[in-house]
């Protein structure tokens, strides 16, 4: 057995009001992929952002290639061969993807200091390219998808030669061909002796690339397994402490259900328009490959993009021109991207909950706070938010708590027609099975729920209907319990696939 290049020693992390990290034993060995899994707000980021600088542990020391070190910030810590990936991006919109990957760089400034764009353009595609995102890293990262952006940020902790990297869930937002091309550069880095620390909630990917799990619990460490040791039941046991059941709640839907939204020839873009109904209490699953368009229909149907085509609410034509009138009719839209559209990070669970109630909750010139604040509570308490209470600031919670709170934002406004994209991204397993069985009561209430989600299990498992996109258009339709995974994959790939087949 080789020495590991890495040894933290009892790691603990203090913030206001919470313990983070308790005495925190950790090893990483050149060339082994280590998953570090636990639930949200496990510890796991503050874990990582401690090894790469990002903050000062209360107490414990870390040893990298025989040495004690102290990482003064993220760069210091780049120098001595500790990169990142950090969960939450850390882009400059406004810059180029290509500027993005090399800022501060002294080796692509010439003399003078003047930059060698050629250069660094030609350095940043290249490097594009062999993770295989298919960007022009001139285009400047506010204009690229979320998961572009992703690529990019793979790129960036990847153009410096390191020892030791940590992708903390880089698959988030990556849909699964590309997080295939990502393995195809993990196993090359594995190859070359890298480190490697991979933080996912994907169980399916733990077991694909890990060779060893540590699994992390309220901020103590519970264990490190290699991975053919471990079973998915026990890594969930170690993470939860307990059993979980069900992940999908076994739904039974009958008869001739009211319709609650017809859409008709509402246009995606300049060639292509959709039509379809949702009715009362129906989980409608919308399921295509990155760029079918389920994204533009979320968009377009919450008044954040305009279009030709009529939507009816309840049997009655509504005009749905901008997100506040959407508000007004009762429809709420969960986006994928909680960075962007999702949440006011500076501000307190509280005020994020109660963002788009406010208008309803204020009599005269005075906000009822009382209403507010119980308001606040319930869905903090719902989605078991983690956190010592609702005051706490949104920036300051781990990720997956962060979706809670975005969910919940929009749970509160009491819609009739919900969408839902990608509800559970980051999420660990069990807060999953929490926000499932949410999302069924809801429609058992009545509530109509369209849910647009890459996770091919997520449609299956909780959709009564499934509309297959493809291209910009809906080539199939799937009814509860007709279709796997299989199908459904064949059916968003190539949807002729199924007519050539029938004679
Ligand atoms: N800067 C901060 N200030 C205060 N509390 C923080 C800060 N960063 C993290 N925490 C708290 O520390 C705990 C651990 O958070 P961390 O982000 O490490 O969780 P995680 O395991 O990465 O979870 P997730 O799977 O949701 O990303 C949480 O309770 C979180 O609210
Ligand atoms: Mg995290």
């Amino acid at each position: 057995m080789s020495q590991p290049i890495l040894t933290m020693r009892g790691i603990s992390k203090r913030f206001p009001g919470v313990k983070a990290l308790e005495e925190v034993d950790f090893e990483l060995y050149p060339g082994e992929v280590h998953a570090l899994m636990g639930e949200n707000g496990a510890g796991k980021s503050t874990l990582m952002k401690i090894l790469s600088g990002v903050y000062a542990p209360t107490e414990g020391t870390i040893r990298l290639k025989g040495r004690d070190v102290v990482f003064h910030n993220p760069m210091n810590a780049q120098r001595q061969g500790v990169s990142i990936i950090h969960q939450e991006f850390n882009l400059f919109p406004n810059l180029s993807a290509a500027e993005n990957i090399y800022i501060d760089r002294p080796d692509i400034t010439g003399r003078f200091g003047f930059i060698k764009w050629p250069k660094l353009v030609r350095e940043a595609q290249a490097l594009i390219d062999s993770i295989g995102g298919g960007i022009d890293v001139r285009r400047e990262v506010q204009h690229l998808g979320v998961h572009s952006q992703q690529v990019v940020e793979i790129a960036k902790a990847l153009s410096f030669r390191a020892d030791v990297l940590i992708m903390d869930e880089p698959s988030a937002t990556l849909p699964e061909n590309e997080v295939q091309n990502m393995f195809e550069v993990v196993r090359r880095l594995r190859h070359q002796g890298v480190a490697i620390v991979y933080v996912s909630h994907r169980m399916k990917e733990i077991f694909e690339i890990a060779d060893k799990v540590t699994v992390l619990r309220d901020g103590k460490k519970i264990d490190t397994r290699p991975i053919g040791e471990v079973t998915e039941q026990k890594l969930i046991r170690m993470m939860v402490g307990k059993e979980v059941g069900n992940l999908y709640p076994v739904r039974i839907t009958e008869g001739q259900p009211q319709q609650v939204l017809q859409v008709d020839e509402m246009s995606l873009d300049a060639s292509h328009k959709v039509s379809f109904e949702l009715h009362k209490g129906e989980i409608l699953g919308l399921f295509g490959l990155v760029g079918s368009g389920t994204h533009t229909v979320a968009e377009r149907l919450f008044g954040l993009r305009k279009g030709t085509g009529d939507v009816y609410i309840l049997g009655k034509k509504v005009r749905i021109g901008s997100p506040l009138e959407a508000i007004s009719h009762k429809v709420a839209y969960v986006p994928p991207d909680r960075h962007r559209q999702g949440l006011i990070k500076p501000m307190t669970i509280c005020q994020n909950l109660s963002l788009n109630l406010l208008k309803d909750y204020t009599k005269g010139m005075l906000l009822d706070r009382k209403r507010v604040k119980q308001v606040s509570e319930t869905y903090m308490q719902k989605l078991r938010v983690k956190a010592p209470n609702d005051q706490h600031i949104v920036d300051f919670l781990s990720g997956g708590n962060q979706q809670k709170v975005v969910l919940g934002k929009w749970l509160a406004t009491e819609p009739n027609i919900l969408i839902l994209e990608e509800p559970t991204r980051g999420v660990d397993v069990g807060a999953k099975a929490e926000i499932y069985q949410i999302i069924h009561q809801l429609a058992e209430g009545g509530l109509s729920i369209l849910l647009i989600s890459s996770e091919m299990p997520e449609v299956i498992g909780m959709s009564d209907r499934i509309l297959v996109m493809h291209k910009g258009e809906f080539v199939h339709e799937f009814r509860r319990g007709e279709v796997d995974q299989e199908q459904l994959l064949k059916r968003a790939s190539n949807p002729r696939l199924h007519e050539e087949a029938v004679p």
